[in-house]
């Protein structure tokens, strides 16, 4: 029994990209689905209520940094972290592979798990596979990653395929050690770097564990955007299409389209929060640089095209000011702007999954957006 389960309602005749609905124990949410980023139980600059009001249905959070700050154990005192932060939609948390690899340069792999050193304050650390799922079933997420290796890009054969093989076994051993199986639903990460053998091998281990959806990790760490297409244009079809299909880290306009045209149903980035607090915006043309002089006298939205609260009662000129007097309200409009473009993108990704079109759709945004923009 499963408490994680996945509904496809069609797949798009024009490119293949399916539309589904995930349910979970906290409701559910239709696919393909961007999560924002909430790695320290919140999405930065944003609560939870504007969060609902954007429309968001789910959100990441990171059991490395709640781990170290305030500890699992806090939060499962509060209830859980649905309590402890007030969402009462689903969560998925990420089960620290990825942060102790991407943010420790002090690492040590064996086979029992991982020493590091803490990124903050230099405390020597250990994270297993059975510590992971410790701390997510104590934080009760509705989603949890399985402790996996995510090794650079570029690795070698050898090393890539000892890896596999490793974050397979570590997968069997985060289900062996899942306390709260009715609650909670584990997912396996297919690593596998960009050699299609490894993906094969990844995929078909973890298929064996049967476990309610399936990631493909991995990928987005510096390769070219065409390997990962065709990772991902080689790995989709060796995943149960029972399952949820979640690609981790992506964010770009271009990748999740790319990425829904490839069957996959989830993804998250904090790229879009990320460039916010930097003044960027994404918007229907192109990415907006609202720090930039040019904006300085300019009182039209963000985005003409844009709906969203933001862009219907502040201009550029005064986002532009707060962002440049590193006010937080400056880093909140930019946030909630960028948030709610890329929930509206797969928004109408969906529709044009129902209506068959999607590559058509593909085409058209592109045309305003411009090619080769991250
Ligand atoms: N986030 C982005 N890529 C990865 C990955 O390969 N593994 C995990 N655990 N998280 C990720
Ligand atoms: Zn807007």
């Amino acid at each position: 029994m499963t408490p994680i389960t996945y509904e496809l309602i069609k797949t798009c005749k024009q490119t293949g990209a399916r539309l589904g609905k995930v349910h979970t124990p906290h409701g559910s949410f239709d696919t393909p689905m961007f999560m924002p980023v909430g790695t320290l139980a919140t999405v930065k600059t944003m609560s939870p209520e504007e969060l609902k009001e954007m429309e968001a249905r789910i959100i990441l959070s990171n059991t490395y940094h709640l781990w170290l700050r305030p500890g699992e154990d806090i939060i499962k005192e509060a209830g859980g972290l649905h309590r402890f932060m007030n969402w009462d939609r689903p969560i998925l948390t990420d089960s620290g592979g990825f942060q102790v690899f991407s943010l420790s340069k002090i690492r040590e792999i064996q086979e029992e798990g991982v020493h590091f050193r803490n990124h903050i304050s230099g405390e020597k650390l250990f994270l297993s596979p059975e510590k992971a799922m410790q701390i997510q079933n104590a934080l009760g997420s509705d989603i949890m990653m399985a402790f996996d290796e995510c090794p650079p890009y570029p690795a070698s054969f050898d090393y890539m395929k000892s890896s596999v093989e490793r974050t397979s076994r570590w997968a069997e051993r985060c289900l062996e050690a899942h306390q709260n199986p009715t609650t909670q639903g584990l997912f396996g990460i297919i690593q596998g770097g960009e050699y299609e053998e490894l993906r094969k091998q990844s995929a078909k281990d973890l298929a064996s564990l049967d476990l309610p959806g399936y990631a493909i990790g991995g990928l987005s760490v510096g390769e070219p955007k065409d390997i990962m297409n065709r990772m991902l244009e080689y790995t989709t079809p060796l995943m149960p299409s029972t399952k949820p299909r979640y690609l981790m880290g992506v964010g770009s306009p271009d990748s999740l389209i790319d990425g829904s045209i490839r069957g996959i149903d989830m993804f998250d980035c904090v790229l879009p929060t990320r460039i916010a607090r930097n003044g960027t915006c994404m918007t229907s043309t192109g990415r907006l640089v609202v720090r930039n002089a040019k904006y300085a006298r300019d009182f039209s939205p963000i985005d003409e095209n844009c709906d969203c609260h933001v862009c219907k009662n502040y201009t550029r000129a005064y986002i532009r000011h707060l962002i440049k007097s590193k006010e937080t309200f400056g880093f909140r409009l930019t946030t909630y702007h960028n948030l709610h473009f890329l929930l509206k993108l797969m928004e109408q990704v969906r529709t044009a999954i129902s209506e068959d079109r999607l590559g058509d759709f593909k085409e058209a945004f592109f045309e305003q957006y411009g090619l080769n923009q991250p």
